[in-house]
């Protein structure tokens, strides 16, 4: 039995299978509509979501499969005290396959090791968020049409942006990236980070105003700054609009750039982008309904 805890646990050959499923399920998606008859998700979240819960949970619904779950704490048994590891010994004699997020660093892995079904970790605090990485990596290969190859710039709170430390950590295994580090001072990159990327050799630069960078990006990933991981409002509110890309500043940008999103958006992209074709953040939700599909697939060992 396998579980999905970092992007790490495949390897780059396994990741191209999903990939490949996704594309396969994209061109013809009724052929996927029955592969799961008869199963079960369980989606526990015990910290918000709108993309990731519920694109789960419709990927499990395209498959043919039903969903159960809680989408907050507060409705669940870990109010009245109960731990990740009594929670999933549960889960695991109602469902097949089980998405957890959660604030705290970890916990999706604690749950893993007591675990009798598949746990995916659908996020866990400022960590790790695999399934978004699987997303944006197939946005980029059928945006791209390659997965190594390029400068992309990471822009916004790259710090408690927990979709940049996954995505990072999955670059580094393709050939000829630059990447760019696009934050301010407060939410650089972890150090952690920076010391993979040294370790691998990577090749890397950390500025502070896009606009001197935004011309020699293929890919910019931006981000939004992570207020629930402030210790203080103070802090938030003096960051908060640090970025915001208009139309004026996809002027500077190449012809063929895309911008990636993980979503929620605040203030970030101002709407008016949304219009450019290179804006891909809505597409890129999209592709994430397709690889949660793959991945079901692939952790369930069912095929189509
Ligand atoms: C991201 C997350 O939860 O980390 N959203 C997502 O899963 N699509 C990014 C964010 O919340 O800013």
């Amino acid at each position: 039995m396998r579980h999905l805890m970092s992007p790490l646990d495949f390897t780059v050959e396994e990741l191209d299978k999903i990939f490949d499923l996704a594309g396969e399920i994209e061109k013809d998606p009724k052929r996927f509509a029955h592969v799961c008859d008869g199963k079960k998700l369980a989606t526990c979240f015990y910290e918000p979501s709108t993309r990731t819960r519920l694109s789960f949970e419709a990927a499990m619904m395209n498959l043919g499969g039903n969903v159960i779950g809680f989408s907050e704490a507060s409705s669940s048994s870990a109010a009245k005290g109960e731990s990740v590891s009594d929670t999933i010994r549960v889960i695991s004699c109602y469902a097949d396959i089980c998405a957890m997020r959660h604030p705290k660093e970890g916990a999706p892995m604690v749950a893993a090791s007591k675990s009798l079904i598949p746990v995916i970790n659908a996020g866990d605090g400022g960590h790790q968020h695999p399934t978004q990485t699987l997303t944006d990596l197939l946005t980029i290969r059928s945006l791209k049409g390659r997965l190594g190859g390029y400068t992309i710039g990471l822009c916004g709170d790259l710090k408690f942006g927990r979709t940049v430390h996954s995505l990072i950590r999955a670059l580094l295994r393709y050939d000829n990236i630059h990447f760019v580090f696009i934050s301010p001072e407060e939410l650089k990159i972890p150090d952690y980070i920076i010391d993979e990327l040294n370790e691998k050799n990577a090749s890397y630069e950390e500025v502070i105003k896009l606009d001197d960078v935004m011309g020699k990006l293929d890919i910019l990933y931006m981000t939004r700054v992570q207020r629930e991981r402030f210790f203080n409002e103070e802090d938030y509110i003096r960051l908060k609009n640090f970025y915001i890309l208009t139309k004026e500043k996809m002027l500077l940008a190449k012809p063929d750039m895309i911008v990636l999103h993980p979503l929620p958006r605040v203030n970030e992209i101002s709407v008016e982008v949304d219009d450019d074709p290179r804006a891909a953040y809505f597409k890129q939700a999209q592709y994430g309904v397709y690889v949660r599909m793959a991945l079901i697939m692939t952790l369930l060992n069912l095929e189509a």
